[in-house]
């Protein structure tokens, strides 16, 4: 009996022993994760700010920045939880003073930040598809804001946070190291509610509902299931003007309302009817993909 117990010990101690192990290795590959670096040689572009200029970068920042970085882009937290650690969208107020063009080409379009850190979260897989024109224009208008609010911190996390990134519980949070960063820019496409503006706009919509948008998994636990956009899913039935409806409202044909915290609609609201109209058009011609969960 005594022997069986002693074995039965000794196989708890080796159980324990390895779970520790691999806690501390998790732990220090999260650790070098966060401040990974990357070189990316990012295409030459010459910054010039004329009305149609600005006012094209204001109404872009207003649809797809604002939802992360606030409002007056002083930025927010998406995580201050001392248990796990903390991540800001940053302040990108005053980035005239602060960053090159150059820095700002590299952050929006690779995701890399100051000294080639690679950025987490800031969805550069969408901002790659910018066409020069529209690019110029982000960041024309950025330089032009003043700054605000205080400085957000660099993003930390404690040892739980590091061991949750190593082992992939927030999914794939450095678009950096997926993006393409050969790509060329886009074409810019006519601004109207046509297929090709449609599918121009619908690279904001790819980090959550993939990026053939037939849905996607949130990176949040706790966050709800991006549905299938194509043809294939939940909007077969709709009509454009549920469509535009839902996107203004937030309240879907259902009158479900849909979690502003995880489908920025408040932001997407933004567009212009046009460009919702475009971006409805682009999913009506889209193959109908089916997928299990919606
Ligand atoms: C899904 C949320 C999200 C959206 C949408 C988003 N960002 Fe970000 N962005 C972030 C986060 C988070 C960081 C900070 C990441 C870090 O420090 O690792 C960031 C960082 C940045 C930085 C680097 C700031 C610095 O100090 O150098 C710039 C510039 C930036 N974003 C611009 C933009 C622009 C322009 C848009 C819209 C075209 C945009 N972001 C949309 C989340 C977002
Ligand atoms: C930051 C992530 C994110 C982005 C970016 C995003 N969505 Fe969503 N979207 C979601 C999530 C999550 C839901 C489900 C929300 C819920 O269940 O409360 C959703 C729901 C929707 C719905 C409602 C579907 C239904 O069956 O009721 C539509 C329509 C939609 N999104 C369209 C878009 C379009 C168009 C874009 C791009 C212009 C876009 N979304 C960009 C995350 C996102």
């Amino acid at each position: 009996m005594r022997k069986v117990l002693k074995w039965v010990g000794i196989g708890i101690g080796v159980l324990v022993g390895v779970v520790i192990a691999a806690a501390v290795l998790l732990y220090f590959m999260g650790g070098t994760r966060l401040s990974k670096t990357r070189q990316v040689q990012p295409l030459a572009i010459a910054i010039h700010n004329d009305e149609a200029a600005l006012a094209r970068g204001e109404h872009l920042v207003k649809a797809a920045c604002a939802s992360c970085h606030s409002d007056d882009l002083s930025g927010t937290a998406f995580l201050a939880d001392p248990a796990i650690g903390t991540i800001y969208a940053a302040n990108i107020t005053g980035l005239g003073e602060r960053r090159t063009d150059e820095e700002l080409v590299l952050a929006i379009r690779h995701g890399i930040g100051p000294g080639g850190r690679q950025l987490v979260i800031m969805p550069s897989e969408s901002f790659i598809h910018f066409s020069e024109e529209d690019l110029n224009a982000v960041i024309a208008y950025l330089k032009t804001v003043p700054r605000t609010g205080e400085d957000t911190p660099e993003p930390k996390l404690a040892p739980l946070g590091q061991i949750m990134l190593a082992a992939g519980m927030f999914g794939q949070v450095f678009p950096a190291e997926y993006i393409d960063h050969d790509q060329p820019f886009n074409e810019m496409p006519e601004i109207s509610a046509n297929r090709e503006y449609g599918e121009y706009l619908s690279r904001f919509c790819t980090s959550c509902h993939g990026e053939d948008l037939s849905g996607k998994a949130s990176g949040d636990p706790n966050g709800p299931f991006a549905p299938n956009l194509t043809p294939g899913g939940g909007l077969a039935n709709w009509t454009e003007d549920d469509f535009i409806q839902t996107i203004r409202t937030g309240v879907n044909p259902y009158n479900y309302h849909l979690d502003p915290d995880f489908m920025p609609w408040k932001s997407f609201a933004k567009f212009e009817d046009e460009e919702l109209q475009a971006i409805w058009i682009y999913l009506k011609s889209m193959p109908a993909i089916t997928t299990e969960l919606e």
